[in-house]
């Protein structure tokens, strides 16, 4: 099978590589540094597949624009699926295959990184002292113990968050649409989503992005959020409004923010732009507050989550044809 694998960087190509030789030395794969996009889609002529990444645009033209030309499914490296045109693919009859879970304690560790670099000022304290500069001055953080931790979306994330935080001796506040009973055995108590907007320390987001969660942190919701709160983001970035986040970050209300996911991020997360102008105001502005610690889509770097990604996407593509009874999103 000829397969077109998108927005790849030299870590994928090993990771992919790797796996497809121990398991499947007759796929096809051609490699594009470049996103799978309208302006980029006539680079899928020709092959039976696409293999894409969180930040690749899959919408109708493309969906619409891969079925004329042959494509018979699209494979994401990824969990979160909130880039494809489901719909598209669902009435053209082409199966959607995912990474449901690679590791979800990737991620959530990362998120808890994010909190403490963020709380104990670690990043800032790394560069002080190599520069001789062993002042203690603006590092004060917090103690994370007995704070109360809001958990939005205790899937498989969340869930290791949770247990993460209740492991710090935090109080876990869980806010789900199908709350987990055995997670509450743990200990975290689930509220609305109003109580644990006003009530958490910390709120960290864990939900996909959907159209019920777009802007689930409007800018309303942002205001109603604890004076010196903190917000972790490693879910997706539209999952806060991030002119909001800046209206309430400039005027003090929040402790911080840590985001691993920006709502524009498809322009430059994943590249190089140290020498390069940054058009984007808003993330501009965002990068300028000492209480923002942004990192570019990295909650998923681990090795182990890189060899389930290569090995699931591998074995993805080696499913007969014949075997596929549905079509758009599999699992
Ligand atoms: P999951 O499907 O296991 O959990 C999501 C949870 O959110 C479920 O329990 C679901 O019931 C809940 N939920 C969905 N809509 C909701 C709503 N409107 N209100 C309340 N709860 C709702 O997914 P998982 O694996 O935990 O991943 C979560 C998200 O994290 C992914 O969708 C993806 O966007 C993001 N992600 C980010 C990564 C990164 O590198 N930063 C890597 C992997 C995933």
């Amino acid at each position: 099978m000829k397969v077109a694998v998108y927005d790849t960087k030299p870590y994928d190509q090993e990771y992919l590589r790797s796996a497809q030789v121990s398991k499947a030395p007759q796929l096809d794969l051609t490699f594009y540094e470049f996103k799978l996009t309208p302006q980029t889609m006539h680079t899928a002529k020709g092959f039976e597949a696409v293999c894409v990444f969180v930040n690749d645009e899959l919408n109708r033209d493309v969906v619409g624009f891969l079925y004329e030309h042959g494509v018979k499914r699209i494979v994401l490296r990824c969990a979160g699926y909130n880039n494809v045109d489901l719909e598209s693919c669902e009435k053209l009859k082409i199966p959607v295959f995912r990474v449901p879970e690679y590791s979800p304690h990737a991620v959530a560790e990362h998120a808890v990184a994010l909190l403490m670099t963020l709380n104990r000022k670690t990043h800032k304290a790394y560069n002080r002292v190599r520069e001789g500069n062993f002042s203690l001055n603006g590092l004060i953080g917090f103690d994370v113990y007995q704070k109360v931790i809001g958990v939005v979306g205790t899937g498989k994330i969340g869930r290791a968050f949770a247990q993460i935080m209740l492991g710090f001796g935090c109080r876990v506040l869980g806010h789900d649409l199908y709350p987990d009973a055995e997670l509450a055995t743990k200990g975290v108590e689930y509220v609305s989503l109003e109580k644990i907007i006003k009530e958490s320390d910390i709120l960290s987001l864990h939900v996909p992005l959907t159209e019920q969660t777009f802007h689930l942190l409007d800018r309303e919701r942002l205001w109603q959020l604890k004076p010196g709160a903190i917000i972790i983001n490693t879910g997706r970035g539209a999952l806060i409004e991030t002119k909001g986040l800046i209206e309430v970050l400039k005027k003090g209300h929040l402790g911080g923010a840590c985001l691993d996911v920006y709502e524009e991020e498809r322009r430059y997360f994943f590249d190089d732009f140290s020498n390069r102008i940054i058009s984007d105001d808003v993330l501009a502005r965002l990068l300028t507050f000492p209480n923002v610690v942004l990192t570019s889509h990295q909650g998923f770097f681990t090795h182990e989550a890189l060899t389930a990604i290569a090995e699931t996407t591998i074995t993805n593509l080696l499913i007969p044809t014949d075997q596929i009874n549905r079509y758009g999103l599999q699992k």
